[in-house]
């Protein structure tokens, strides 16, 4: 484990030496300063866990100490140490943003104490910082899998989309990643601090969506008792995710095209143009030219947001990514589970690089949870597989036995289905029998038949 590290800052020697001593026999790394200045110095020179300081000190106090270390550490933890006369001062601190004071002279059983809830609030604050940096990192390209070459050209593509203001246009299927893509997009260009905002234009009525993404005047319809902001407004600076752009009906295409032509929306019942700087990225998984071709969709629209078309491909057409994938998940969901690390038996694995994942990506990554989840020793097997895939095992064992001619498909389908039973039933005769609806007897002569026993 590593030490904790305690700066203490006292004029005082005797205290410090006292202090010193008893921190150091407790286990902690401890450096010490006898003037605010030079204690100052080294805390912004090394990182401590925790400060403890003396308030009355010539020179600089340390109210000074507490307000330059806080204004260089926003999360410093600094304990004060105070003579009883002088508890107001010490009440200041807190309000400075000390964790605590202590009033001299003190109990050690005290001290003690009150350093190891300043060390855990330390703790907590290193989680709370280290989980930030892991949300800000969730959307790097770092966490999109995938080394095969048809992702690999995505990958090209969207690094260099990102950095400009370029409309974005994502195809793929259900579960390939438009959406990590978008964001991904939006957290690494010039707008990432600004709002990220995702729309599914299929999941509102249009009225609604109309109102979501422009806003609306009070008494525009019934029910708009307010006036209120739409996405767009409230996107603005930032990037907006148009998912399913393909369903938007003909008014809402006609409002699309004009905030992306003229950068300006209207309100629903409104007639003041509003300018709103939004990148737009928009998805669909249906064939925007076919549904041109049919008059569903604007060609004008069209070609106003595929300035940058991006094929995902499905995951049956990338095969290669599946290892790579199912092992990201695996360390994603046995984290989570708080388990140790489980792999794939080979056969899983083969059965999930054959199955066709019409899911795609969402699909495998939930069924790598479930099985994490289902799973209790530390190598997955085919039984925490969905019923989808099982079954798909067996038919791949059709075709193999086919070819071995009737007689040894049925006995190897046969002796497959007996062996699992017998397993399934911790290897009990009785329960088997009962499993498969055979007779004792006969299950017994099966056993020695396919040498599963002796
Ligand atoms: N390359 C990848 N690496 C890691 N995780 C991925 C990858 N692609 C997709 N995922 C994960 O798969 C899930 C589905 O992705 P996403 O929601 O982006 O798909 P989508 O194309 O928007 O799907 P839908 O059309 O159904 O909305 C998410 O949990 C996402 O994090
Ligand atoms: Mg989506």
């Amino acid at each position: 484990m590593n030490k904790n590290k305690i700066l203490v800052i006292d004029d005082e020697k005797s205290m410090l030496e006292f202090l010193s001593a008893m921190l150091t026999k407790d286990g902690f790394s401890v450096a010490v300063s006898d003037t605010g200045q030079e204690g100052v110095n080294m805390f912004k020179k090394t990182h401590f866990d925790l400060v403890i300081t003396d308030i009355k000190m010539p020179e600089i106090s340390g109210i000074d100490v507490l307000k330059s270390i806080r204004s260089y550490d926003t999360n410093a933890v600094v304990l004060m140490i105070t003579a009883y006369a002088s508890v107001d001062t010490a009440i200041e601190a807190m309000k400075l943003g000390a964790f605590d004071y202590i009033t001299k002279p003190f109990e050690i059983e005290n001290i003690r104490v009150i350093i190891r809830k300043a060390l855990q609030q330390r703790e907590l604050l290193d989680e709370n910082i280290n989980l930030k940096e892991q949300l800000k990192s969730e959307y790097d390209f770092k966490n999109i899998i995938g080394n095969s070459t048809p992702i690999k050209d995505v990958f090209d593509k969207v690094r260099k989309i990102s950095r400009t203001d370029a409309t974005v246009l994502l195809y793929g299927e259900t579960g390939t990643g438009k959406e990590l893509f978008a964001r991904a997009i939006h957290h690494n260009s010039p707008r990432k601090s600004e709002p990220f905002i995702s729309i599914d234009c299929g999941a509102l009525t249009e009225t609604l969506l109309e109102s979501e993404l422009f806003g609306h005047v009070k008494g525009a319809f019934t029910g708009a008792i307010e006036h209120k902001k739409g996405l767009f407004e409230a996107a603005d600076g930032g990037t907006i995710f148009l998912d399913e752009v393909g369903v938007a009906s003909p008014q809402i295409q006609t409002k699309l095209l004009r905030v992306l032509q003229e950068h300006e929306i209207k309100q629903v019942g409104g007639n003041k143009s509003i300018k709103v700087d939004v990148r737009i990225i928009a998805a669909t998984n249906t064939d925007l030219e076919q549904q041109i071709k049919d008059g569903k969709f604007r060609e004008d629209l069209f070609y106003r947001l595929s300035v940058i078309p991006i094929v995902l491909p499905p995951l049956r057409e990338r095969i290669d990514d599946i290892p790579l994938l199912v092992s990201h998940f695996l360390k994603k969901y046995t984290r989570k589970a708080g388990s140790k690390i489980k792999k794939m038996s080979p056969e899983v694995m083969q059965i999930l690089m054959k199955y066709n994942w019409p899911g795609n990506i969402r699909e495998l990554e939930n069924v790598v949870e479930r099985a994490v989840v289902l799973e209790e020793g530390d190598t997955i097997a085919i039984e925490n597989l969905p019923d989808k895939l099982r079954e798909q095992e067996i038919e791949i064992d059709e075709k193999r036995f086919i070819a071995e001619g009737l007689k040894n498909t049925v006995e190897q389908t046969e002796r497959n289905i007996i062996l699992k039973a017998f397993e399934e039933c911790a290897e009990n005769q009785y329960q088997t029998a009962k499993k498969l609806k055979v007779s004792r007897q006969n299950l017994q002569y099966k056993l020695k038949k396919y040498r599963i026993i002796e």
